[in-house]
């Protein structure tokens, strides 16, 4: 027999339905309870409130347990490459080989990025966040691809994917060209995907490229290990702009701002800043950590922390022994990496963070993994985007698949009850 959950409200009895997940998760309906009851539900940052069903990824914050469509997190970051994760991720099996070597083939298709858009990047200043750039070109591809994707179409769908996939990868990497005031560069549809994000990002005009085999692995598992997060705060936006009917540009491009924040994706480059102003400041770690316990300080120990994960992020384990790896096969020697590791080390036996269940994050290895492959600070957060792009594009297909009504919370209001107007000269 079903589930039932009663509510005793104003003297009433409610019974709700409980709907139980494939992992057994219990989700009281509330579908009707305003209906019924005049009341709303308050749960500001939605700490107690899914937004949706969803068969994409499934989170289990006590266990640290990750998965793509069934797939241990592990397994595809051992296993598998970007694109054929991509491919899980978007469409919900794994790709068979011609399947992946026809997406491959298709994203090719797409990857010249309209000669028009150059004037757009041309009116940023340089000095402009490459996520802030990267956002307001994504909404901008909209204007050259304006044709909504009608999502029942499959083929229609399947070409939109292609296109996201395949002209994303090069506007991400323009940000950071015109960042340096390098000369903008093309994908080469005789290379990957990820030896693509490479050349586009460093090649120049003045000499040949030397392709790193272990950077390019490194990339490939750290764009996996990112791909999606179930209803986190960027993937939640496209979601909701997406409700609207709003196109998968315009969507994206919102996801993109939601990223940039220093609390979701902005913190692997917050986590970098914060060690070199340690390092700065004289190399010592404890005085940090304690700012951080701190409740008069504002300062928060980035990287670490996580509103799901509340035993260890299974994607942080993984990332630091690959940036272990990493950076004994680059012979790198990084001072800030001994600032980072004392942190690590002292925080998770320190009380503080133990008893709120604070661990180092997937933001907080993943900086100092792009710093030693070298990528620069300001693209920490696009190399998310970069990873997070899959997940997007499928919770937005999905949301829409699934004929989601339009996403519009309600609110208690607390100001003002009705005022008289008062007029300017009586104010
Ligand atoms: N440093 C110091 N104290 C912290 C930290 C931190 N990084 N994170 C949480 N706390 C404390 C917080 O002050 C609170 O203490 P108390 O109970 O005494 O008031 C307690 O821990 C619970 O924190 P919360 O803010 O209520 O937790 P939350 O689930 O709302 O926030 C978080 C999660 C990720 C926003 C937060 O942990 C944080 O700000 N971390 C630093 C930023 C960061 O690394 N973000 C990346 C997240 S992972 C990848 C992604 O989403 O992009």
């Amino acid at each position: 027999m079903s589930k039932t959950a009663i509510l005793e409200y104003d003297g009433k009895k409610y019974e709700f339905p409980v709907i139980v997940g494939s992992e057994n998760e219990p989700a009281i309906d509330i579908n009707k309870l305003r209906d019924l009851t005049g009341a709303i539900t308050l749960d500001p940052g939605y700490k107690n409130s899914g937004s949706c069903e969803s068969k994409i990824t499934f989170l289990d914050g006590e266990e640290g347990i990750l998965r793509y469509r069934g797939y241990a997190i592990e397994d595809l970051a051992a296993k598998a490459d970007f694109l054929e994760v991509a491919y899980l991720v978007i469409f919900g099996e794994l790709p068979t080989k011609e399947v992946l070597a026809q997406f491959e083939t298709d994203i090719r298709k797409y990857t010249l990025v309209n000669e028009e858009m150059k004037n757009i990047i041309d009116g940023f200043p340089k000095t402009a966040h490459p996520m802030g750039v990267l956002s307001s070109l994504t909404s901008a591809l909209t204007a050259f691809n304006p044709k909504v994707v009608n999502v029942d179409n499959e083929k229609e769908m399947y070409e939109a994917v292609c296109k996201t996939m395949g002209k994303f990868l090069v506007i991400a990497t323009w940000t950071y060209r015109k960042m340096m005031g390098y000369p903008l560069n093309y994908y080469d549809n005789t290379k990957g995907y990820v030896e693509n994000f490479m050349r586009l990002m460093f090649e120049l005009p003045t000499g040949p490229y030397a392709k790193n085999q272990v950077v390019i692995d490194a990339l490939d598992k750290l764009f996996i290990l990112h791909a999606d997060h179930e209803q986190n705060c960027s993937t939640s936006t496209v979601r909701i702009v997406g409700s609207s009917h709003a196109g998968l540009f315009a969507s994206i491009s919102a996801g993109v701002s939601a990223l940039w924040g220093p609390l979701h994706g902005g913190a692997n480059q917050a986590v970098l800043e914060m060690l070199e102003d340690i390092q700065k400041d004289g190399g010592d770690a404890d005085k940090y950590l304690a700012k951080a316990k701190d409740k008069e300080d504002p300062f928060r120990l980035m990287g670490f922390g996580h509103r799901v994960y509340k035993n260890f992020d299974p994607r942080a384990k993984i990332i630091k022994k690959a940036a272990d790896e990493v950076l004994a096969t680059l012979g790198v020697n990084d001072p800030i990496l001994q600032i980072a590791k004392k942190l690590e080390e002292s925080a998770l036996v320190d009380e503080y963070f133990v008893s709120r269940k604070l661990y180092p994050n997937v933001d907080f290895y993943s900086g100092i993994i792009y710093r030693a492959l070298g990528i620069p600070t300001e693209m920490f957060t696009v190399m998310f985007a970069i990873g997070r792009l899959p997940g997007w594009i499928a919770q937005w297909k999905e949301m829409r698949v699934n004929k989601e009504p339009i996403g519009r919370p309600r609110q208690i209001y607390t100001g003002y009850p009705l005022r008289d107007f008062v007029a300017m000269d009586k104010r």
